[in-house]
């Protein structure tokens, strides 16, 4: 979603704010834009509707020569993608420029206000709103401008983060937020702001995650104020320490960032597992259990909150906390659960799995959990994400830095990581048996050369993505474990080639969606051979006797799919409760090349975002 960088500095700011929008491009977007305080003193503002290469042409001939700087990628909210619309927005006078992500809740009512007194608009944005209403604040009262921004904060409701910069200022910068990330990176004389900290790797790895409702003054060579919008009380400056490489950010030889990280999975899986099974495979251990020994063991009951593929890895965790754990688990859009006034008490543990840590939805179930007194766990991928610093404990996933919009590595890792709790808690709790644990571990442990076989599959599934790139509509079917890969396989589907698929309970087709079934419409079907396997053959022989075609997912050595699917892709043969993690790989690349295929932009698909900031 929306992207901020910022730069105050010794060098051309252009030159980072433009290397630092390409970083955030995988955010998602629909226009950018760039401000920059010249040397000359004068504020140039430059936008390009698309992507950053056309803001790039767009700012061939501009003069854009200073070394304080803002520039932003727009997700529209409050009107359509174009030029006007695009950030950094600038208040009628052109002194203040300002880019800005979330959404201004009462900004009508404001630009009322503004417009009642004279206030001309040029753009449909919330954000024009908010800088006006600055310079108005400033004018109006004759304060400073760090003054005005601060009351101009105070009286908005929604959430914000914000980079500000005034003409004939070269040495200040202000930035904010509220429910919306945002990152400042010291560096040797310079500083920099970002949405996250893609942007400022390789520059600096020293960065202070601001923290809700806080407000910096950045000035060149001075030290930097932090403040708390509620009280103006100084905040304690906490530099924290960012261990992304630029290696990790790039595509490593392949043709885009989501067939890298596919390809990635045997190692982000070995990365997500380091230290975690210990003593020959016979103990979990997570430190956020081992840490909360006394909430697990007393804990009445699971609640998973999550949006999108997240979701999906919560309706697996749901199973293997039920397991594993034998307690009642409940399995929440986090979008819902927020304004559902659920039910919670101290004894519920409420589980936030989040592969950004900055999706609002999940934010906002949080802090409800926690009003509420429930125990929250997050489970998330982005280290130092606002999810992560508002939970009370949690297990990081560590796969890496997720570029594709289509979620892959971190979906395995969510799977991995939930796999391992619910084996740490029902440890904890005296429900899993020893064995048991020993024998899923074990399974886990070869987990990174189980799926390296399963790759070695891809050039098959390539040759399968040519029969099926026809298809305009496709349905994913599978039971138990793997009715949530059949969701997350149409998912991704979905998310990349933007062919309609449905995922569905193989048996719950009969009641509806049979009647969807033609030779056109293909089915997926995920068949390991598990505790349901018998009951999976007679829903695929439903299809196939309405003239479907099949192509089947099953486990290696079970050869009575042969003759009933089309085509059967096998994979290594793993524990019932592994099989999600084994079976979403073939379901990723069928996705890939399909979209492939279709010459579809898979990395950055049509109107999604990485990070969904905004409810
Ligand atoms: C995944 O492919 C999607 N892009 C999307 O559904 C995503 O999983 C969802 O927006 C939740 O994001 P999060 O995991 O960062 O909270």
């Amino acid at each position: 979603m929306c992207g901020i960088v910022g730069y105050l500095g010794h060098r051309q700011a252009y030159n980072i704010l433009i290397s630092g929008l390409h970083r955030l491009e995988y955010r998602g977007y629909d226009s950018a834009g760039v401000a920059v305080v010249n040397d000359d003193g004068s504020l140039e503002v430059c936008k390009a509707k698309g992507k950053v290469s056309n803001l790039e042409q767009a700012a061939a001939g501009v003069n854009l020569t200073g070394h304080l700087g803002i520039a932003h990628t727009r997700w529209a909210t409050h009107g359509e993608p174009n030029n006007i619309n695009a950030h950094p927005h600038l208040s009628q006078d052109g002194t203040l420029a300002l880019v800005h992500n979330g959404t201004i809740e009462n900004y009508a009512v404001i630009k009322q206000m503004l417009l009642d007194n004279g206030v001309e608009f040029t753009s449909e944005t919330d954000t024009e709103v908010l800088v006006q209403f600055i310079a108005y604040i400033r004018n109006e009262n004759g304060c400073t401008l760090f003054e005005a921004v601060t009351s101009a904060l105070r009286q908005v409701e929604g959430a914000f983060a914000i980079g500000l910069i005034e003409v004939n200022n070269p040495d200040t910068l202000i930035v904010a937020r509220k429910a919306s990330p945002l990152v400042i990176g010291l560096g040797d004389g310079e500083t920099f702001i970002a949405s996250d900290a893609t942007p400022i790797v390789g520059y600096t790895d020293k960065v202070i995650y601001l923290k809700d409702n806080e407000i910096a003054l950045i000035k060149r060579d001075e030290e930097l104020q932090i403040l708390d919008l509620t009280d103006f009380h100084k905040s304690d400056i906490d530099i924290q320490e960012i261990k992304l490489s630029l290696a990790q950010l790039e595509k490593g030889g392949y043709d885009t960032f989501m067939l890298k990280e596919i390809f990635e999975q045997p190692t982000t899986l070995r990365d997500c597992l380091r230290g975690r099974i210990v003593e020959e495979s016979s103990r979990i251990k997570l430190s956020g259990v081992e840490l909360n020994r006394d909430v697990f063991a007393k804990c009445k009951r699971i609640v998973l909150v999550a949006c999108g593929t997240s979701w999906h890895a919560a309706l697996i965790g749901k199973r293997l906390l039920q397991d594993f754990c034998n307690l009642p688990v409940e399995v929440e859009y986090a979008s819902e659960f927020r304004y559902s006034n659920p039910y919670l008490t101290p004894d519920d543990v409420v589980i936030a799995i989040s592969q950004s840590g900055e999706t609002a939805d999940t934010l906002a179930a949080i802090q409800l959990a926690r009003q509420k007194g429930a125990f929250v766990y997050g489970v998330c991928n982005v280290v130092g994400a606002s999810i992560p610093r508002n939970t009370d404990s949690g297990t990081y996933i560590h796969v890496g830095p997720e570029i594709g919009v289509a979620s892959t590595k971190a979906f395995t890792g969510q799977v991995t990581v939930l796999t391992l709790l619910a084996l740490a808690v029902g440890q904890l709790r005296g429900t899993v048996s020893p064995d048991t644990v020993k024998e899923i571990a074990d399974g886990l442990s070869s987990l990174p050369e189980t799926i390296e076989e399963v790759l070695k599959l891809s050039p098959r599934i390539k040759e399968l993505s040519n029969i099926f790139t026809y298809a305009r509509n496709f349905l994913y079917l599978g039971r138990g474990y793997n009715y949530p890969t059949a969701l997350e396989g149409a998912l991704k589907l979905k998310e990349i080639s933007y062919i309609h698929a449905e995922g569905y309970p193989a048996a719950e087709m009969k009641h509806g969606p049979i009647a969807l079934i033609d030779q056109e419409m293909p089915s997926v079907i995920i068949a390991p051979s598990d505790s349901l396997y018998d009951k999976v053959i007679s829903n695929v022989q439903q299809v196939k006797s309405r003239g479907g075609h099949v192509l089947a997912i099953v486990s290696k050595g079970n050869t009575s799919m042969d003759n009933i699917a089309d085509y059967c892709l096998d994979i290594p043969e793993v524990h019932e409760c592994l099989t999600p993690i084994v079976a979403s790989i073939p379901l990723q690349l069928l996705a890939y090349y399909i979209a492939i295929n279709k010459g579809k932009n898979v990395d950055m698909p049509r109107n999604l975002a990485k990070s969904v900031t905004v409810e």
